[in-house]
């Protein structure tokens, strides 16, 4: 299993020997178990989608890792040096200096979090009518490109559609389906290429520090800026270290610094690798676009030397920018994944493959074969996870892909995915055996688990909110 592009001698490490994990705790959060009852009651109450449960009723959970990070002694211990001064905050300089140290960009604009950047990125660079190419997307960053009139194209090479094909580097550049767009519309419609590193919705998948030079060169060529949706960038550095030949001897710091050479600039949301509970910002190399920021942000975050976060908070995101490209904190923390992913493939459990850098996903149309698209098998099975074991995770599939705003019909994703993802330095590799064992039973009575319908749809954004209903009795959902 483990020859495929040579995972490394840290990962294979990470799954022949015991290793623990690389921190101990100082202050423990209490969780409970509920009940099986306690738990059919909640999802009903949620209207079947996990986004709706409190968190208490929760056992372990896989939602996000996004804002669920533990923070370090280092980082607390920051916190108290908090500037809360409205302006010229010393917490706002230290992250203008770690940013332009790790990231290698100039001009530094914290915002609440990441979406608070991908909104004024899309405002200052979109027109109406404009193509953002990407690869693939992520929710609230297309939902805003499309506030601002542009459309989304998708540029993934095509191995990111099929959860089972094997390629080391998933989240690349389809260099011929950017250039080919480039030629159809015209570099002037393009106000720039969106890069995501890793790419989240294709599972957590890696790109390549060769395709980003090529993608570079690419764009370059036709004057078309390059922005990184920089959110789980660390993890990016470490695949590459991993799996991308001649990378092996590199600390993750350089790599990360030579990946983001290739940008001009990128949004950041801290609350996923920054390793901070709230926070994020735009980072760019061009000064008039950071002057234009300057105007927007005050206008929607706050100050542009704290751009909607407390002192504190930007002083905890500058620790944890440095603790997040430490070399061993990223070998436990994705081989944590990892550790969870290889249980799962062990047992014949359908999961994307290759392993991703922050969460298992599960493959829903495989898991649940008896169900169709329309009867939304991703959201059913995150339910059924909950009803049986108390563990939550997400719908990654036909209901967060939502509507197609021109035709208004459901947009038909190929993947069609549950998430577990892994909270950064939260749990053990104990709670991560509780979730595989879960996750099998689940697996051995799949046939079991009915679809699901809409009972509520908001416009925007429905897989935050939406509620469903189950489309027949059974013992897991409960009765319709
Ligand atoms: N880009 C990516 C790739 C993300 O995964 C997220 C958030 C954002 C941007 C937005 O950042 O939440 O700080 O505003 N992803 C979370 C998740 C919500 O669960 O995957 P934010």
């Amino acid at each position: 299993m483990i020859a495929l592009f040579n995972l490394t001698s840290l990962e294979v490490q990470c799954m022949e020997q015991i290793r623990a994990e690389p921190y101990r705790i100082k202050m423990v959060e209490p969780i409970k178990q509920t009940t099986r009852e306690e738990r059919l009651r909640a999802i009903r109450e949620a209207g079947y989608n996990t986004f709706l449960l409190k968190s208490e009723d929760v056992y372990i959970d896989l939602l996000t890792d996004s804002g669920t990070s533990a923070m370090s002694d280092r980082q607390w211990a920051a916190m108290m040096l908090g500037d809360e001064a409205y302006s010229g905050s010393r917490n706002f300089y230290h992250l203008v200096e770690t940013v332009r140290e790790i990231y290698g960009f100039r001009y530094v604009i914290p915002t609440h979090q990441g979406r608070g950047a991908e909104h004024i990125l899309a405002t200052l660079l979109i027109k109406p009518r404009d193509y953002v190419p990407w690869n693939m997307y992520f929710t609230t960053t297309r939902a805003h490109q499309e506030r601002a009139g542009g459309q989304f194209v998708d540029v993934i090479i095509d191995e990111a559609h099929d959860p089972a094909a094997e390629h080391p580097f998933k989240g690349n550049v389809d260099l011929d389906k950017l250039e080919n767009l480039i030629k159809k519309v015209g570099p002037d419609k393009i106000p720039y290429l969106s890069l995501a590193v890793t790419v989240n919705m294709a599972g957590g998948q890696p790109v390549s520090l060769e395709n980003l030079r090529k993608t570079r060169e690419l764009c370059s060529r036709y004057g078309i800026p390059i922005y990184f949706d920089a959110t789980r960038c660390a993890e990016n550095a470490y695949l590459i270290q991993q799996r991308e030949e001649g990378q092996r001897h590199r600390p993750v710091r350089e790599i990360l610094r030579e990946m983001m050479s290739y940008g001009d600039g990128c949004t950041m949301s801290g609350k996923k690798d920054c390793l901070v509970n709230i926070g994020g910002f735009l980072a760019t190399n061009d000064r008039e676009l950071y002057e234009r920021a300057t105007e927007i942000v005050t206008l929607f975050e706050g100050f542009p030397t704290y751009g909607g976060l407390a002192g504190r908070d930007m002083e905890a995101m500058a620790v944890g920018i440095r603790e997040m490209v430490d070399d061993a904190y990223l070998a436990h923390r994705v081989g944590q994944v990892a550790y969870l992913g290889q249980q799962l493939i062990d047992a014949g459990v359908p999961i994307v493959r290759p392993i991703g850098g922050h969460a298992v996903f599960l493959d829903a149309r495989a898991f649940l074969p008896h169900l169709s698209q329309d009867q939304l098998p991703a959201q059913a099975l995150a339910a059924a996870l909950y009803v049986e074991s108390g563990v939550r995770a997400m719908e990654r599939g036909i209901v967060s892909a939502g509507r197609d705003p021109k035709t208004g019909d459901h947009r038909y994703p190929k993947l069609e995915l549950v998430r577990l993802t892994i909270p950064r330095r939260v749990y053990t590799d104990r709670h991560m055996d509780v979730v595989a064992q879960a996750v099998v039973n689940l697996h051995r009575e799949a046939e079991d688990i009915p679809g699901l319908e809409f009972v509520y749809e908001p416009a925007t954004l429905r897989f935050f909110t939406a509620r469903f209903r189950p489309l027949r009795d059974s013992r897991i959902l409960g009765p319709r």
